[in-house]
């Protein structure tokens, strides 16, 4: 590591005591024990869902086995809400393991702000617009992450460019650029924009410790930003996948009787539920079988990625960029 490859100061990294303002997102089926600990030992943070683990137990020896592998700060998503049946079981061993950082998703965080901050754990809440992100600062969040237009997963539909300024002007907590980035000079331009921090999924994708197929990480080599097309076809919400033939022949959309039955306010949660869990299954498949029905989430920043690396070489790579970049070189 040269001189000019040293910490990056952020009120983000100095809250969670690290060198790199940098999250490694947690990544439905993708993030796992070594992804999550190898990014955290390497100086940024590793994060990864609960809903990773089949069952709470088996999360429960998740969280273990990272404190095993880093003695780092690292990141558990928790989904808040009724899709989410585990959620206070799998708050209770974020509670129990003193989980570092959590990272909630939709509903209302109260609860989880509240017992995380029981153990001086800190919460971050995932936002994609200025009202949420006033909510989840009024309940006493430690920071937002803004989720941008081109993000891997649920994208949100505001350009990062515009929506981490905007936050700042009334968002006093960290605002954690979440969106396109795969590259050191772009974390530079997140944190120029007044980013305290970026999310980044993509790129870690096409990594050694990702627990995915190598089909599934090849795509993400292939794939330019021109293949990212958002489908509402997993989760009701737009999701970002690369346009494989599978989903070109499915379609984006919802079918008419579906989109009739989710108007129906009778009817609306069962088919969320259906929905997600109908989703999932097809993106579990894909994600770790060789099937041609390929399902694969992954962001714009696709474009900017060409090659599978180990984690810690991504961190090392993002932080030399980022510097030579500040440095003009
Ligand atoms: C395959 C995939 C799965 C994801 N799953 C989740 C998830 O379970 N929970 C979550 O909060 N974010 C999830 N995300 C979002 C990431 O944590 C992160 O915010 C996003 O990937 C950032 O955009 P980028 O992919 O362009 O870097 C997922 C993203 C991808 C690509």
């Amino acid at each position: 590591m040269s001189k000019n490859d040293g910490p990056i100061k952020t009120e983000f990294s100095k809250m969670l005591e690290i060198d790199y303002p940098i999250i490694a997102g947690p990544m439905f089926l993708v993030s796992n024990e070594d992804l999550v600990s190898a990014v955290s030992n390497n100086g940024a943070i590793g994060g990864a869902p609960s809903l990773n683990w089949r069952t709470t137990e088996l999360f429960k020896a998740a969280v273990q086995k990272i404190k095993t592998q880093t003695k780092k700060p690292f990141v558990v998503n928790l989904i808040v809400n009724k899709v989410n049946p585990r959620v206070d079981a799998d708050l209770d061993i974020c509670i129990e393991e003193k989980v570092p950082m959590v990272i909630t998703s939709l509903g209302n965080p109260k609860t989880i702000i509240e017992k995380v901050h029981s153990y001086g754990g800190k919460v971050f809440c995932d936002v994609t617009d200025m009202k949420y992100a006033q909510k989840v600062q009024d309940l006493g969040c430690d920071g937002v992450i803004a989720v941008c237009s081109g993000a891997g997963g649920h994208a949100g539909p505001i350009s990062p460019l515009v929506l981490v300024p905007y936050l700042k002007t009334k968002i006093k907590v960290p605002v954690v650029l979440a969106g396109g980035i795969a590259t050191g000079r772009q974390i530079l331009a997140g944190l120029v924009l007044g980013a305290d921090a970026v999310q980044i999924g993509t790129r870690f994708i096409a990594t050694k410790e990702a627990g995915v197929s190598a089909e599934y990480k090849k795509a993400i080599i292939d794939a330019n930003p021109e293949d990212i097309v958002l489908t509402k076809r997993i989760s009701g919400t737009p999701a970002a996948v690369i346009k494989t033939q599978y989903i070109e022949k499915t379609g984006l959309e919802l079918g008419f009787v579906e989109k009739l039955l989710l108007k129906n306010s009778t009817t609306k949660k069962y088919m969320k539920l259906f929905r997600a869990v109908v989703g999932q299954k097809a993106l579990e498949k894909a994600a770790q079988t060789t099937t041609w029905k390929n399902v694969w989430s992954a962001g714009q920043g696709v474009g900017l990625i060409d090659e599978v690396l180990p984690a810690s070489t991504v961190v090392k790579n993002l932080i030399h960029e980022y510097w030579e970049a500040k440095n003009g070189i």
